[in-house]
């Protein structure tokens, strides 16, 4: 689909269709009012019949309004003026592009970008409606025989901006909202891929692709072997139950100097999570397919990264792996020797996420990293605590935590922190290694990050258990592409390109 912005009045328009706000009780925003005034009434008329109230999320086609130049004239319900959010926003986006989508129209100029939403600029306003459209045209139907393809589908739609002096802010929230949703689009692909397909040598293909499309990036793919001789004891036994080799695979996007330290971002890759011996009950667990959500939110800041070519070195690491039972399988009981050389007794063989991030955290030390994220699936807690809404933030480090946080804010990609005091680490005691896998029945998420945390001493590091933000279940199920947006904003903070400017 093709996006544009450009800065005119309604009447002036002469598209397929024109697209204006009107909210509750039947009151027209000041680009409908002029439609208003143009066509002596035609729609105040209508409003007063009751076609529309103006509740949020009503639509309205008009076919052939009196003296206007467009075909079509959609009237959208923003309900109360003054009520108007971020989330009504994007609802509303999202509604009016599927509503133009359905009914014809193929092209459309679209006035709902001048709304007032509290707080936000045009910056802003622009680069969610272009997210929202593209996360609602998305569909899975790649193994699908049949698709469902809409007849005349929307092929573009222009943003209004309220004048010429916003058009290049405008042109940027699309720039950045189209690589944004390349990545999102990119890590959903991958996400929704079934398991027979999607495994860990998929993963690394994903990543050749990257290395294939982009001069500045490289790719290196880090296979069993390797990982003996690196003495990665514990993201191996995590594998070792499954046919498929772990295949960490490595992503390079060079943007800077050499020595500009690069930011890294670590994800959890596990193309397929049974709980290994210790076996996860049948219901739903062709959701674990989505325990790779990490990595695939990786590979996405990765694609929109060098879609936008910012101007700073970024390594994309994703941790690929099957979790499997067999003979061969690890089990509770077993003691295993990290890269690090802390030892580590399982005791449930389904914390398998922080065994095999636990290495590869170990192993980015030799990129000698400005910051350190790693993002996973890591915990069903996290999913109880936080629910679909917020990805869990935790962080031994807190200017990179604010960052983190900042970034959410700004890309609507929410993350609430949890706490990582000390005063947790006593539940992973174990009276035979190190520590255990293992942190029993309270704060989970904690626990799990706290584990993790026994391996970042050496670089700043947050982490982001995103097990209820991923994906949606239920009779929409689906990758979310999260959290591509948030990732990509704290990158493009980080190069000096927030917002406009
Ligand atoms: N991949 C799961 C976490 C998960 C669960 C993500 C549900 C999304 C939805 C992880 O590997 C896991 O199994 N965690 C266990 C940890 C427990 C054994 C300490 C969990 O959360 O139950
Ligand atoms: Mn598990
Ligand atoms: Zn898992």
């Amino acid at each position: 689909m093709e996006f544009s912005v450009k800065s005119g009045s309604p009447e002036k328009q002469r598209s397929a269709c024109i697209v204006v706000g009107v909210f509750e009780p039947r009151r027209l925003s000041g680009t409908a009012e002029q439609l208003d005034e143009i066509s002596e009434g035609y729609i105040s008329n209508l409003l007063r019949k009751g076609d529309l109230e103006g509740k949020s999320g009503q639509m309205l086609l008009l076919h052939h309004v009196p003296n206007i130049l467009s075909e079509r004239v959609l009237l959208v319900g923003c309900g109360k003026e003054r009520e108007l959010d971020e989330r009504q926003y994007r609802q509303i986006i999202t509604k009016t592009i599927n509503t133009l989508n359905e009914t014809g129209s193929m092209e459309a100029v679209c006035f709902l970008s001048e709304l007032h939403v509290k707080g936000r600029d045009i910056y802003w306003k622009v680069r969610q409606a272009v997210e929202a459209a593209q996360d609602g045209l998305y569909s899975f139907d790649s193994l699908k025989t049949r698709k469902a393809e809409a007849r005349r589908p929307l092929r573009k739609i222009i943003f209004n901006v309220p004048t010429r002096r916003e058009l290049p802010i405008g042109e940027r929230a699309v720039a950045h909202a189209l690589a944004i949703s390349e990545g999102i689009t990119t890590c959903k692909n991958v996400a929704n891929m079934p398991p027979n397909i999607c495994n860990p040598a998929y993963l690394a293909e994903q990543a050749k692709i990257l290395e294939n499309d982009y001069d500045n990036v490289t790719t290196t793919i880090v296979g069993e072997k390797e990982m003996e001789e690196l003495g990665m004891g514990s993201y191996l036994a995590v594998g070792r139950g499954s046919v498929n080799e772990s295949l960490m695979s490595i992503i390079k996007y060079d943007g800077a100097a050499d020595d500009s330290k690069p930011l890294v971002l670590v994800g959890k890759g596990l193309t397929f999570d049974s709980g290994g011996i210790s076996l996860k009950p049948g219901l739903g667990m062709d959701e674990m397919k989505y325990d790779m959500g990490g990595a695939a939110g990786v590979l996405g800041a990765m694609h929109a990264l060098a879609e936008l070519q910012l101007p700073i070195n970024v390594i994309g690491v994703l941790a690929g792996c099957e979790n499997m039972p067999s003979s061969n399988a690890y089990r509770p009981g077993d003691i295993l020797t990290t890269m690090s050389g802390q030892t580590v007794e399982v005791l449930n063989t389904d914390a398998e996420g922080r065994l095999v991030l636990c290495d590869a955290l170990t192993y980015v030390e030799r990129f000698n990293p400005d910051a350190v994220i790693d993002v996973a699936t890591l915990t069903g807690a996290c999913v109880v605590a936080l629910g679909a809404h917020a990805t869990g933030l935790l962080s031994s480090h807190n200017p990179l935590a604010h960052e983190l946080l900042n970034a959410s804010e700004q890309s609507g990609d929410r993350a609430w922190r949890l706490p990582l005091w000390d005063d947790y680490q006593d539940q992973l005691d174990s009276p035979f290694a190190d520590f255990t896998n293992l942190g029993g029945k309270e704060a989970g998420t904690i626990t799990a990050a706290c584990f993790l945390s026994k391996f970042t001493k050496k670089y700043n590091w947050a982490h982001l258990d995103i097990a209820g933000t991923a994906w949606r279940g239920g009779k929409n199920k689906g990758s979310t592409g999260r959290p591509v947006s948030m990732l990509t904003q704290f990158l493009l903070n980080r190069a000096g390109q927030e917002q406009g400017e």
